[in-house]
Parts: structure tokens; C-alpha cells; sequence
């Protein structure tokens, strides 16, 4: 559990906070009114992270970031303040201050960097917890994960878990590309409930509601469907992903996420609670660039790149990379090669997965064969693919 110090001579802003955290996550909240109070807190114990409100003078608020950050780098500092000058952002990114928010500007700009700076202290904690997954819960979460777009993340996410529903898996697929997300096109589902009504009844919200947002595909696939507007996503914010993925756990044995072309806070969020990561790249050196330099990021960023798997799509296309060099670049286990075939966007159009409309072909047997990879894995998937 995090922990959040709030410095401020107003009550009420010290309040807001404390609100805005404790809808996201169950962070400890201590409120302070100077920063001699914060100096006294941290000599008893370290907040995670500490935000600095705008009643608190902008230079006497960096000095304070000098002397505790050089103590204490592991303490993220977020800077509320009225003084946006160069100089001050200068100083306040050379001190490794993780935000500086303008005072004067929607609380959205205070709330979201709390709910990033909550979002990586929990993948630090976790990391430093030794792994993924929620205590107590069962369902194992994967990832389907690329920068890019068009490189078929929804196709496989898609296929895949429509494969390990009809072979008797429980399973929920989870559409995180809030904006433009397309598996209920891609499965022929009507939008009649979404995460955003999830989202909207969060504070209600329980492991029985969330099942009631589900849509139900012919496969015995339950999905949960991206907003219909995409103005939408902008409610949804990482601290209550986290909490309906956690929910979702309880309810299947695989989830399955899509994630957008993004490297933002929803998808590391997605990465954050999964205990496997499904990167796709296909067969050309700018997806292959991209694959690799995303991984590495991940890796800056403390993720376990043992979580990491490597699928390669359009996997025939006539180029002269060869499989093995690319997982030998990408440093990530090549565990599923998917050919290109005219049948995936002929199913796409239709609104029946691959692995349902054509289950003979070739494009449908690589796509069942890395389904049962990811069920049969638990943790550990078997052998590479060559
Ligand atoms: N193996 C394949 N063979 C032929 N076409 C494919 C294959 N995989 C995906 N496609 C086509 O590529 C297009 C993009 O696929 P998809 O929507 O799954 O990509 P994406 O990575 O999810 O894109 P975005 O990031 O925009 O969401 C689709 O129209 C699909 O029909
Ligand atoms: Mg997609």
C-alpha cells in the first residue's frame, strides 16, 4: 500500500487530495500544513509520494526537495505551484521532481499526476514484492502489448481468447484501447454495456455488478467492451482499471487485455497487473525497432522482463528478416508466429474470429496453437517456437 504526504496551509486542497487518492486506491493520506511538519513526518517514515500544495512558497518548496531528495531519492515529489517560469521547471527537473503542476489549472492536471505517480509506486512496490498478481485472487492476466499500430493486437487478442473459451477456459477479454477499441467489432458484439458504466458506478462497484458489464459472445467469451464515445475514456483513469482488474481476477481463469498503440499510463497499467506480456511486432525493421526499444523502456522502468513474450505477426511476409534474428534482437521468447492470410481481414469484416470462420486454416491453427501456449503456461511457457 502507498503512501501519500500532502503539504499545504489549506485545509480544503489537502482534503481534495486526500479524495482524489482515496477514490483510486486505499493509500495512506497524512495531511500536513508546513514543511517543517514534513520534515518531522520523514524522520519517522518515508512517504511514497509527497505533493507540495500551492500555499507552500515555490523556492522555499524546491529547497526542501534539495536537501529530502538528496536523502531520499526514492520519494516522488509532485510541485503544485504558481510559479511556472523556466527557471523553476529547470531547477525542479534537475532536482528530480516528478511534476510540476500550474495552480491555476483544472484539478484533472493535480488528480492525474497523483493517480501516475500512485501508478508507479505500486509497479515499484511490486517489483520489489518480487512479482505480480493480487493476493487471494486466482484468474491469471495477459497482455496483448504493442506501440504500434495496425500490428494485430486486437486480431490475436481477439482469436486468442475466443480459442480459450471454446476450449473450455474461462475467460474475459478486456478492451483498454478506451478510445478507439475495436474486438466488439472484431466479435460482432453490441456496445450495450461498456467499461465506462463500470467506471461510472465505480464507487458501487462490486465483483457481481461488474459481472452484470459483460457481454457475452457465442464462444462463452465474456468481454469487457471499450467506451462508445471516445470522450469517454477520459473518466476512466488508472487507479480504477487497476481496481476492475483486480476484480476481474476473481471472475476467470484468463483474462486477456488489448491494449491502444500507446505508451501511456492506461497501458502500463495493463502491463502493471499482468503476469504475462504478449508483445507483437511484424516482420519489418520499424515494428522490430519499435518492439525493442519498447521493451527496453520497460525494463528502465523496473518491469520484470521475464514477464515478457514475443509474438511475431504476418509472420511470412516476403523480407529477409529471419524469426530468430528478431527475438535475438528483441531479447524476448519468441513463443507464436502468425502467418499473414487474406481470411483475417475477410473475418474481421465479418465479425467472427479467425480461429471460428476458418478453424482449418493455417492463420487459425498458429493462433489456436498460441492459445494453448498461454493456457497451458500458468506461468511458464513451454518451448520456443522456431
Ligand atoms: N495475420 C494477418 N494477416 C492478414 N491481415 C492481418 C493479420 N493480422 C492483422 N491483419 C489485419 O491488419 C489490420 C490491423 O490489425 P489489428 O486491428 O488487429 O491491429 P492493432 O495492432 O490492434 O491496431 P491498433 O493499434 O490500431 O488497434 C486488420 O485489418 C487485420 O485484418
Ligand atoms: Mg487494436
Amino acid at each position: 500500500m502507498a503512501s501519500v504526504a500532502v503539504v499545504d496551509m489549506d485545509v480544503s486542497f489537502c482534503r481534495r487530495v486526500r479524495a482524489t487518492v482515496k477514490s483510486a486506491t486505499d493509500s495512506r493520506v497524512e495531511e500536513l500544513r508546513t514543511l517543517a511538519d514534513a520534515t518531522a513526518l520523514m524522520e519517522l517514515r518515508e512517504p511514497d509520494i509527497l505533493l507540495i500544495g500551492p500555499s507552500i512558497a515555490t523556492a522555499e518548496a524546491l529547497d526542501f526537495c534539495e536537501c529530502s531528495g538528496r536523502v531520499r531519492p526514492s520519494i516522488a515529489m509532485v510541485l503544485v505551484s504558481a510559479d511556472e517560469s523556466s527557471d523553476t521547471l529547470r531547477r525542479a527537473m534537475r532536482l528530480g521532481v516528478h511534476d510540476v503542476i500550474p495552480a491555476d489549472g483544472p484539478w484533472t492536471e493535480v488528480s492525474d499526476a497523483l493517480l501516475r505517480a500512485l501508478a508507479e509506486t505500486s509497479v515499484v512496490q511490486r517489483v520489489e514484492g518480487g512479482g505480480s498478481g493480487q493476493p487471494g485472487s486466482s484468474g491469471r492476466i495477459v497482455t496483448v502489448f504493442s506501440t504500434k499500430g495496425g500490428v494485430g493486437k486486437s486480431v490475436i487478442a481477439c482469436n486468442v481468447a475466443t480459442a480459450l473459451a471454446r476450449s473450455g477456459s474461462n475467460v474475459i477479454l478486456v478492451d483498454l484501447d478506451l478510445q478507439f477499441g475495436d474486438t466488439g467489432i472484431m466479435l460482432d458484439l453490441k456496445p450495450e454495456r461498456t467499461i465506462f458504466d463500470a467506471v461510472q458506478n465505480y464507487d458501487r462497484l462490486d465483483e457481481d455488478m461488474l459481472r452484470g458489464y459483460l457481454v457475452r459472445h457465442s464462444s462463452g467469451l465474456q468481454v469487457l467492451l471499450a467506451p462508445v464515445h471516445p470522450e469517454d475514456a477520459d473518466a476512466i483513469t488508472v487507479g480504477r482499471i487497476g481496481a476492475i482488474l483486480g476484480m476481474l481476477r476473481t471472475l476467470a481463469d484468463i483474462i486477456v487485455i488489448d491494449t491502444a498503440a500507446a505508451f501511456d499510463e492506461v497501458v502500463l497499467a495493463a502491463i502493471d497487473a499482468s503476469d504475462t506480456v504478449y508483445a507483437v511486432a511484424t516482420m519489418d525493421v520499424a515494428s522490430i525497432k519499435n518492439t525493442r526499444v519498447s521493451l527496453q523502456k520497460l525494463d528502465q522502468l523496473g518491469y520484470d522482463g521475464g514477464r515478457m513474450r514475443l509474438v511475431i505477426n504476418r509472420a511470412d511476409s516476403k523480407v529477409w528478416l529471419d524469426a530468430g534474428e528478431v527475438e535475438h534482437s528483441i531479447s524476448a521468447e519468441l513463443v507464436g508466429k502468425v502467418p499473414s492470410d487474406r481470411l483475417v481481414p475477410r473475418s474481421v469484416n465479418r465479425g467472427v474470429p479467425v480461429v471460428v470462420d476458418s478453424p482449418r486454416s493455417a492463420v487459425a491453427r498458429s493462433l489456436v496453437d498460441l492459445a494453448e501456449k498461454i493456457s497451458i503456461s500458468g506461468s511458464e511457457v513451454a518451448g520456443n517456437v522456431t
